[in-house]
């Protein structure tokens, strides 16, 4: 049985995540930013040398194209329409991070997708089908929003103007970002067809670990909806306002954090809420705050459910403008509805596991993914591996070599059936 080359995969899994390293020592690799281009920059230049072609898309997707013909020149990557050549099996994910990240999220697919073509060619295997490796653009959605932002302008939801328009939370534009960092490429969003997409990625939640499974069979993923919220009050001094007299918008904020956490719990852990950011004006100690910014994020694997919490949130806003006296506002600023993953792929994953001995079990992601944008326009399904205690979107994010290694074994044996290798 072929297996993917561990040490190759995992000096390249240290090696990228040695890019992006602030001088304070945490690891920011938001998307099109200095940081961005050093990761890519290093993407690129493995995917040649594992004997791809790199194409890189309006929107700064980057793809490395594998599509040998008998003399293992490169050929027609089968999305041309005329030449009859089979559509591509791809496979990957992002290497944009979080604030403060840890280095396996989105990482991982993206090194196990170049290392798998690069095992198949060194064993000489041709398949029938192009192989394409994909790197998307901003898939955190940190600095720009939406997240998936790259997948999903790729599958058509989301026009590529419109996404290169995006304003980002230090004021750049994403356009001239990604021209700054030379990544605004040439290619049309879409340009290539794939018969099929899988994205290996770590599980980032607890469920594996806890349980001892090496494989994950993403069957379906939850819904996500970002609101970015406004409260405005009254700016007055902390010491002579009486208590009755405030209107006290950090206040408010604080209300709507417990409103939510009170909704997760009476969902009994189907529904989960996050306020992440927070800004109050002017933020000085001894001022009421006249304004507080911050954001939810609110997931839910059922999408009328998921609706259901989004109005009781919203509701809740108009509930606190009577009880508080603030004004509010809400602007939605990303929404993904739940996906179902392909079931036969699903299940190519579990065979695949089983025949490597690795234990499997069906899962739902709980993190947002570009396997859900890829999904809009092709067969797609994702495999997880486990991570440590389930911590994720942190420096202590970790995963195990030898999962790591199995995680990206069982990609080559789906990704070789799925090509024809
Ligand atoms: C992506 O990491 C997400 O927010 O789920
Ligand atoms: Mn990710
Ligand atoms: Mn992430």
């Amino acid at each position: 049985m072929l297996s993917i080359n561990g040490g190759r995969l995992m000096a390249r899994i240290n090696e990228l995540g040695r890019t992006g390293i602030a001088p304070d020592g945490r690891r920011i690799r938001l998307a099109a930013s200095d940081a961005d281009k050093e990761g890519r920059d290093l993407i690129c230049k493995w995917i040649r040398e594992a004997g791809m072609r790199v194409a890189v898309d309006r929107i700064g997707n980057i793809f490395g194209i594998w599509a040998p013909d008998e003399s293992g020149e490169t050929r027609c990557p089968g999305s041309c329409g005329t030449c009859g050549a089979p559509a591509p099996v791809m496979t990957g994910s992002h290497i944009d991070s979080v604030i403060n990240a840890g280095q396996y999220d989105g990482c991982f697919g993206v090194v196990a997708a170049i290392e798998l073509v690069e095992t198949l060619r060194e064993a000489g295997i041709r398949p029938k089908r192009p192989i394409v490796v994909s790197a998307f653009t901003n898939e955190e959605g940190v600095r720009y929003q939406p997240d998936m932002m790259g997948s999903l302008v790729y599958a058509g939801g989301l026009k590529t103007e419109e996404a290169l328009a995006s304003v980002g939370t230090d004021g750049t534009v994403l356009g001239d970002e990604l021209v700054r960092i030379g990544y605004a490429g040439p290619e049309e969003p879409g340009f290539l067809k794939p018969y099929k997409f899988i994205e290996l990625h770590i599980e980032q939640g607890p469920i594996m670990d806890a349980e001892g499974v090496a494989i994950g069979a993403v069957e379906d993923l939850q819904g996500i909806s970002w609101h970015r919220v406004t409260i405005e009050g009254r700016q007055n001094h902390a010491g002579t306002t009486p208590t009755r007299m405030r209107i006290d918008a950090g206040l408010a904020a604080a209300k709507v954090n417990v409103f939510l956490r009170e909704r997760c719990l009476a969902s009994g852990g189907k529904t989960v809420a996050t306020v992440g950011t927070m800004a109050f004006s002017p933020n000085a100690v001894n001022v009421i705050p006249d304004r507080a910014v911050f954001t939810v994020d609110l997931r839910n694997p059922n999408e009328e459910a998921l609706k259901a919490e989004e109005k009781a949130f919203l509701d809740y806003l108009k509930e606190l403008e009577k009880t508080d006296g603030v004004k509010t506002s809400a602007e939605r600023i990303s929404r993904f509805k739940p996906v179902l993953f392909d079931g036969e792929i699903v299940d190519l994953v579990e065979k695949a596991a089983a025949a490597r001995g690795l234990s499997c079990r069906k899962m739902t992601s709980g993190a947002g993914q570009d396997a859900q944008n890829m999904a809009l326009i092709c067969p797609t399904a994702m495999i997880f591996v486990p991570s440590v205690n389930g911590i994720s979107h942190n420096p202590d994010e970790f995963s195990r070599e030898e999962d790591l290694i199995a995680g990206a074994n069982v990609l080559l044996d789906v990704i070789s059936s799925l090509a024809g290798a």
